[in-house]
């Protein structure tokens, strides 16, 4: 790959598969058990030009788990840019201050412009409505350890993705990653004009997936192994689009959604931020305590995979396990209130 990571694009199939595979030997370090001061001296710039919780705290939480030290910026209205400085001049200054960037950016293309102008490694954090790379990776992270705890398999499996497949970056580089896997069933819903864009789903098919497109969920998903559900992305709407649009009841994925349509073993994803205001119907909160709701271990999956995505780009992935140290303090036992449903479950496979 090169140098940046920047869409799925320049992805290779032997690259996920070593990354996925530094990201495992991460783990321990990610759970608390194990110390590296592997990027002891490194300096992260994690520039967020839209609003974001977990992207940015889950890359600083990588890095600093490898032992790097981060610098922050949140916001357009406080930065240069605001002041009329051109992406160019941001990323050659930024780059004299820090041995990594992220960066998210409201405009498509912004990040990969950025990076143009740069050596120092650039991950795209989310750029507008096209691409979020990071997420897509510790999405089929997820996915594959999902499988492996519940006995499945990727090649032949059906994933059903639905919300706002036009402007949901997530699900655009997820598509464009399963893309490298063996023929899969892909079931696209997504209200009225909120599908999926059409390149996208050619480059699924041609790539041999069956890809299916739907506009409702009151319909037979018990095949179905895995639900990602998004987020209507209303940001990026037109105003008109904004006064016009409401999500009807139908698209909500909530418990009657999966015990009616779906299966005890399918798997619920969302990359977060889910809407869970009334009205919302994105991913629904009564399915907090479900087994089958995944999301949480996906955002924990999140620490390994973007440590690994540090490790490969600064060239790192064969030496942060020498001499690993105890942790010092004492870390919970379980991080969250839920968490233990998962091996004692109906649907865990772990006794
Ligand atoms: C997503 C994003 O920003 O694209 N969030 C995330 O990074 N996990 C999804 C969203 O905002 O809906």
């Amino acid at each position: 790959m090169s140098a940046h990571l920047l869409s799925v694009d320049n992805l290779s199939r032997d690259y996920v598969d070593h990354l996925f595979h530094v990201a495992r030997r991460m783990e321990p370090i990610a759970q608390r058990q194990k110390i590296t001061r592997v990027l002891e001296g490194a300096v992260l710039g994690n520039l967020f030009f839209e609003a974001s919780t977990r992207t940015r705290m889950s890359f600083h939480s990588a890095f600093s788990r490898l032992g790097g030290s981060v610098c922050d910026t949140t916001g357009f209205t406080f930065s240069s840019m605001a002041k009329g400085e051109s992406l160019y001049d941001t990323s050659r200054v930024i780059s004299g201050y820090v041995d990594a960037i992220v960066m998210r950016h409201p405009d498509l293309g912004s990040v990969a412009e950025f990076a143009a102008a740069t050596h120092v490694p650039v991950i795209n954090g989310g750029d507008g409505p096209g691409e979020h790379p990071s997420q897509a990776l510790l999405d089929l992270y997820t996915i594959n350890k999902e499988f492996e705890r519940i006995g499945k398999a990727l090649p032949g499996a059906h994933l059903l993705l639905t919300g706002d497949l036009k402007y949901g970056r997530t699900v655009h580089s997820l598509l464009k990653l399963l893309a490298l896997y063996p023929p899969m069933q892909i079931t696209l819903v997504s209200p009225p004009g909120l599908e999926m864009p059409f390149e996208l789903i050619d480059r699924a098919e041609n790539a041999g997936h069956r890809v299916q497109q739907r506009d409702t969920l009151q319909a037979d998903y018990s095949d179905v192994d895995v639900v990602y559900a998004t987020r209507i992305q209303k940001e990026r709407f037109t105003q008109e689009m904004v006064e016009g649009f409401s999500l009807s009841s139908d698209f909500s994925v909530d418990r009657a959604f999966l015990d009616q349509r779906c299966s005890t073993h399918t798997i619920a994803m969302h990359p977060l931020p889910r809407d869970s205001r009334p009205g919302a119907n994105d991913l629904n909160v009564d399915l907090n305590g479900d087994p089958r709701l995944a999301i949480f271990r996906q955002t924990d999956n999140g620490i390994p995979v973007r440590m690994a995505i540090f490790a490969t780009l600064m060239g790192v992935e064969d030496t942060f396990d020498r001499g690993l140290r105890d942790v010092g303090w004492k870390p919970p036992h379980q991080v969250g209130v839920d968490d233990a449903l998962l091996t004692s479950g109906p649907h865990g496979q772990k006794g």
